[in-house]
Formats: structure tokens, C-alpha cells, sequence
């Protein structure tokens, strides 16, 4: 760890009549830790903290967050700014370089998106394998996995992360839309060099030998805000997944294919899944929203509304704000505003941003509400929204998984634990089992 994060604090922890002194140690937003690296060591102690909740796993410097405050940094630039400014490739460029590209630079990163845009014809085959109900998140774990045998040069990370990296963004891409065209039993729409990364997503997704996709500018810009909020969010599951996979020395690889997986789960990336759920269910119920408020209020029902609240951000969700605009801005120019599931939506927001039970309780509308309803307006299938969110997340998770490869604090991680099992008893032959 970098030197200067070390302050003149210390902390005291006292065990029967022993004091032991921890250094404090502070990030560069002002961010504090007690350090107990030496803990064990010294005391013979360990900390218990289920779920992580008050334990840091690394320093880093790719993301810094505030819920308190709203804030959500990318490498220290507003994601405000990123959000209304760049385009996802570029912002995918600034996660994983730390530096926002020059003109050049950029160029050159979109010419090797482009080169490895199309996947090894010999994978196409894999998706035959699949039954035709096979989740896609289950498909895109196991392709992105099965990449590494066919680009095995991610051996020596050093030399060729870079061109890895460009590898997954791009390979991804056209994995998910082929997934869907696979599983509508569609003819495949290959990556085309002359159109923009989201642009390209959607013309794979949507166009068809028989109704050719017209590429909407406001959809564009829309998936482009979604995919670049989704960037980074710190040691989130997923990504400390990563991490925690890529600290045993596995392939980046493989490593991204467990943060797919750990990012499947409803309380995590499928959140945005289940909102869409919940929405078909108040449909099938008549529409009456205002039921299932009623549900979310009472504390005997364990029932909540998804899509509201947030563990870190206790006033606005930042990302919420850039994403209700653009949903709109989509919803108007497809003319579905009064699509019923769309519509419920629309009035389920309005009734729980001025009901007080949410207000007290700070329970806004988080990202996973509007991503869910964007993807929706245009068309992706209610199974594919997590697909989405790993699409965006990829350069998060290849920023986290070089950070902690190149670290010198790097270790394999290997939490201890509370043992509360039985003492060691006497082995009993089968014989006299009872
Ligand atoms: N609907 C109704 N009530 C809620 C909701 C909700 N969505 N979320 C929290 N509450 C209530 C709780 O019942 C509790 O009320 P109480 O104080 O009367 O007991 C209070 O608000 C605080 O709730 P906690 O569970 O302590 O809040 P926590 O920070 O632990 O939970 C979470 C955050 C998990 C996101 C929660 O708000 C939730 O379950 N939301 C719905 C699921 C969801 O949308 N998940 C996606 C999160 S965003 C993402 O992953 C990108």
C-alpha cells in the first residue's frame, strides 16, 4: 500500500488488560480504515463481518462512491459528466486505462473493438448445445469461459491485456445478441465495422434479412448512458467476485465469467429482471398499483417494491437521475408511453416518490427501476436486462481484475472463519454406528 494513505491516528483495541495500537489509514477522498493486517498476527484475533459490510478488501483507484452525498466517480470524473459527455467505449477506454483517451488513442481503441468484433465461427456452434429455454446469463458464462481456450494468449497478461481487454468488450457484445437470435431460432446478424458500439448491439439484436433495423439516435444515446452507469459501482459482488476468483492467478477470462455468475442473482444484477416481473404481476392484478404499495407498506408482508432503495445510496441515486431522462426521452420517441406495463411504471413512481412511507425511509427509485423500462421500450426480452447490465459492467470488471493482478499487496483471498461445529470426537467404525 501506497505510503501516504498512512495518518498519525491510531486506534486501540483492548483485550482483557492488553492495548494493541492499529495504524488508521485514509484514501484520497478522505475515505477512513482501521488497517488490521497485523491483527492476527498480534493478537491471535480475527474480525467477523458477514456480507463485508464493514470491511475493505483493497485500496483502489478506480471508483469512488458516496450515498450519502450522491457522488459516483469514474477514475475522479463525475459520472454526470461521463454520462452527458462520452460515449460508453470511450468511458470503457478511462476504466480500464485511467485516463480519458485523446483522439488518436480513441480511434485506435475502436479499430481493435472492430477487429475482434466476430466471434470463432467454431463457437457459434456452442449455442446449439444449449436447450432453448437456457438462460442467456448461463449462456454468456459458459462462452466467456469457453473464450480462453480459443484466445489462450491471455497467458501472459502482461504483454497482451490491452488487446484482451478489446477482446471481451467487443466478443460480449456479439455473444448476447447472438444468444437471443439463437434462442428466436433467427438467422445470426454479424458485427458491422461501420456502426458505433451501441449501434452495432442493437443492429445484431434487431435487424432481420426480412425488416431491416432502423437505428434510432435516442435509443442509442439511451443504451449508451445505460451501459456506461453500469461501468463500475466498487466492491460490489460481482465485481469483488472478480477479484476474489483472479486473486488464485485464473485467466481474466474466467474470472469475468464468475462475475457474470455472481451478478445473475436477483439481489444483485437481477434485480433489474425482477422489476420487470413485478410490473407483469400488477398488470395481471388489474393494474392496481396501488395494492401492491399497500403490500410494500405493511410490515406483517415481506412483499417490497422493487426497484426502490439502495444499500450505499440513502438520498438520490445519482445514476437514477441521468437514466429517468433518457427514459422518458426513449418512451417519446417510440411513442409507448401508454404501453400498460410502461404506463404502471410511470404511475408507480409518481405515487412512491411523494408517499411518505418511502420518503421517511429514503427509498427512491434506483437504477435497476428505469434500465428495466428502458429495455423494455426497445425490445429486449425481460430475460436479457442482466445480460445488459454485465455488457456495461465489462470494463469495471477488467479494470478491478488488472488493478489487483498488478497490486504488490495482492493476495489470494482466503477469508478465515468462526468454526461453531463440533469438538473433535472419536471416529466410530460403521459397524457400530447406531
Ligand atoms: N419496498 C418497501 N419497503 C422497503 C423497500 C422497498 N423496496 N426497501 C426498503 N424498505 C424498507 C424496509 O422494510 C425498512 O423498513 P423499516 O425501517 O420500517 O423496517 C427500511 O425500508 C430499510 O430497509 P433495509 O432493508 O434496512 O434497507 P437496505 O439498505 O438493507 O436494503 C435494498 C437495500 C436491498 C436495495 C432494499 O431497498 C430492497 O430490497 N429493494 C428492493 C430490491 C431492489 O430494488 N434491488 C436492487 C438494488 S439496486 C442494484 O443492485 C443495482
Amino acid at each position: 500500500m501506497a505510503k501516504k494513505y498512512v495518518t498519525d491516528k491510531i486506534a486501540e483495541v483492548r483485550i482483557g488488560d492488553q492495548v494493541f495500537t492499529l495504524p488508521v489509514i485514509e484514501g484520497s477522498e478522505g475515505e477512513r480504515a482501521i488497517d488490521i493486517r497485523q491483527l492476527r498476527s498480534e493478537t491471535g484475533l480475527i474480525t467477523l463481518d458477514s456480507g463485508y459490510m464493514n470491511t475493505g478488501s483493497c485500496t483502489s483507484e478506480i471508483t469512488f462512491l458516496d450515498g450519502e452525498k450522491s457522488l459516483l466517480n469514474y477514475r475522479g470524473y463525475a459520472i454526470e459528466d461521463l454520462a452527458e459527455k462520452c460515449s460508453f467505449v470511450e468511458v470503457a477506454f478511462l476504466l480500464i486505462n485511467g485516463k480519458l483517451p485523446t483522439n488518436k488513442e480513441l480511434d485506435g481503441f475502436k479499430m481493435l473493438l472492430n477487429d475482434h468484433s466476430i466471434i470463432h465461427e467454431d463457437m457459434v456452434h456452442f449455442f446449439d448445445g444449449f436447450p432453448s429455454l437456457a438462460s442467456p446469463m448461463s449462456i454468456l458464462s459458459s462462452m466467456v469461459n469457453g473464450l480462453h481456450n480459443f484466445y489462450p494468449e491471455m497467458d501472459d497478461p502482461k504483454e497482451t491485456l490491452g488487446l484482451t481487454a478489446a477482446r471481451l468488450l467487443s466478443k460480449v457484445r456479439t455473444i448476447a445478441a447472438f444468444s437471443y437470435k439463437k434462442s428466436k431460432g433467427y438467422p445470426l446478424v454479424y458485427p458491422r465495422f461501420n456502426l458505433s458500439y451501441c449501434a452495432n448491439f442493437l443492429n445484431m439484436m434487431f435487424d432481420s434479412p426480412v425488416q431491416p433495423y432502423l437505428i434510432n439516435d435516442v435509443v442509442v444515446d439511451a443504451l449508451n448512458k445505460l451501459l456506461i452507469l453500469h461501468g463500475d459501482h466498487e466492491q460490489n459482488c460481482s465485481t469483488a467476485t472478480v477479484r476474489m476468483v483472479g486473486s488464485a492467478r485464473v485467466n481474466l477470462y474466467s474470472s469475468i465469467s464468475a462475475g457474470i455468475n455472481a451478478l445473475w442473482g436477483p439481489l444483485h444484477g437481477g434485480a433489474n429482471q425482477s422489476v420487470m416481473e413485478m410490473l407483469e404481476q400488477i398488470l395481471a392484478d388489474g393494474g392496481n398499483y396501488r395494492k401492491f404499495i399497500d403490500k410494500a407498506k405493511d410490515p406483517n408482508d415481506p412483499f417490497r417494491l422493487v426497484g426502490f432503495g439502495h444499500r450505499v445510496y440513502k438520498n438520490h441515486d445519482p445514476r437514477s437521475r441521468i437514466i429517468k431522462k433518457a427514459c422518458d426521452d426513449v418512451l417519446k420517441s417510440l411513442h409507448v408511453e401508454d404501453e400498460p406495463l410502461l404506463a404502471i411504471a410511470k404511475e408507480l413512481e409518481e405515487v412512491a416518490l411523494n408517499d411518505e412511507y418511502f420518503v421517511e425511509r429514503r427509498l427512491y427509485p434506483n437504477v435497476d427501476f428505469y434500465s428495466g423500462i428502458i429495455y423494455r421500450a426497445i425490445g429486449i426480452p425481460t430475460n436479457m436486462f442482466t445480460v445488459m447490465f454485465a455488457l456495461g459492467r465489462l470494463p469495471g470488471w477488467i479494470a478491478h481484475w488488472e488493478e489487483m493482478w498488478k497490486s504488490p499487496d495482492a493476495k489470494i483471498s482466503r477469508p478465515r472463519q468462526i468454526y461453531t461445529g463440533p469438538l473433535q470426537r472419536k471416529f466410530v467404525p460403521m459397524e457400530e454406528r447406531e
